[in-house]
């Protein structure tokens, strides 16, 4: 199937001389959930404004259904909806609905389906008891979810999510996502772009993802192919009291060590994360410890998906 989404050597230099996104070339199918995945920084919400034609690209190409983003703002813009973290304002005193209506009318949405436009996206987001209510008497996970509503109303076949879980309790971010997946994916067959910097974000609910640094892209896959990618290894957390400032580097220097980050450190104790490439180098540990008057308190193995360590393998950097 052709891609909805065509980026050839997409870069943007912002005034001032910052490269935010270098040759980011990218082909995101019909229907499919692409996730966005980087630090702060590297360059997600850029390829974002680029693509919904708020931001003009320095320069490289981009295509959203077939529209050219320089060349066709008007009909790119009618193509695609754009969900952001900070939830734009809406008329405080107009209700739910009438500031839906308000919306789809600004996106050149057909007159006379605007009115079911408005009544599907209230339903879809649980809002039709709220329809006639102020915009501004609504809860915040209401406001969220007008907020999506709002980025639907015009009927896109193509929806950009940039961080909008950020701000979002677990309850809300699990609906709305559940909502993306099952109705506007599976049954509309709606494209969902999908940015966040958390992993646990991206897994069962993307495709495909792909990971950015520094304004480009190191890798792209499902979940699984990517995890399947990073190398295998052991992280453990290690408090050790009364050691010295040579505890970790003696660590590092145990052969089956992979490296010892020092996350903090008291007046009588020090925490490490240690990274194993072979487990069986525990006692060498202990005695890297003792050798600096240190005392191993605690350890235990922890979640080791920490973006650091993605980006790190990825990017070769960090
Ligand atoms: N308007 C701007 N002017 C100059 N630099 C900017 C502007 N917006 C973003 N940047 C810089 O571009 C880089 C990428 O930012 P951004 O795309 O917002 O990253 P992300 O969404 O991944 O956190 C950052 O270094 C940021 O400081
Ligand atoms: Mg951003």
């Amino acid at each position: 199937m052709k891609p909805i989404i065509i980026t050839q050597q997409l870069s943007k230099i912002y005034p001032g001389g910052m490269q935010a996104v270098q040759d980011v070339s990218l082909a995101i199918r019909p229907g499919e959930i692409f996730g966005l995945f980087g630090p702060n920084g590297a360059g997600k919400s850029t390829i974002v404004r680029m693509l919904t034609t708020l931001l003009a690209p320095t320069s490289g190409t981009a295509v959203v259904q077939g529209h050219d983003v320089v060349q066709e703002p008007l009909a790119a813009r009618g193509a695609i909806g754009l969900v952001t973290a900070d939830e734009r304002s809406f008329y405080g005193r107009l209700s739910a609905a009438q500031n839906l209506a308000f919306y789809a009318a600004m996106q050149n949405a057909p007159r006379r389906h605007i009115e079911e436009r408005v009544t599907a996206v209230l339903d879809l987001f649980s809002l039709a008891h709220k329809r006639d209510a102020p915009a501004q008497s609504l809860s915040t996970g209401q406001k969220q979810r007008l907020n999506m509503a709002r980025a639907l109303v015009h009927d896109p076949p193509i929806l950009f999510l940039d961080e909008p879980t950020k701000s979002m309790d677990v309850q809300t971010s699990d609906l709305v996502k559940a909502l993306i997946k099952d109705k506007l994916v599976g049954e509309q067959g709606k494209t969902v772009v999908f940015i966040s910097h958390e992993l646990y974000e991206m897994d069962n609910f993307c495709d495909r993802v792909a990971i950015l640094a520094d304004g480009r892209i190191r890798a792209i896959g499902t979940p699984a192919e990517l995890g399947a990618m990073l190398p295998r290894r052991a992280l453990y957390r290690l408090v050790a009291a009364g050691g010295d400032v040579g505890t970790a580097a003696r660590m590092t220097a145990v052969p089956g060590v992979e490296s010892v980050v020092e996350v903090s450190r008291g007046a009588s104790a020090a925490a490490f994360d240690v990274a194993l490439a072979d487990e069986g180098v525990w006692l060498e540990v202990m005695a890297a410890v003792a050798a600096g008057n240190g005392r191993v308190e605690t350890y235990r193995r922890v979640d080791d998906e920490s973006l650091r360590r993605i980006v790190a393998h990825f990017s070769g950097k960090y």
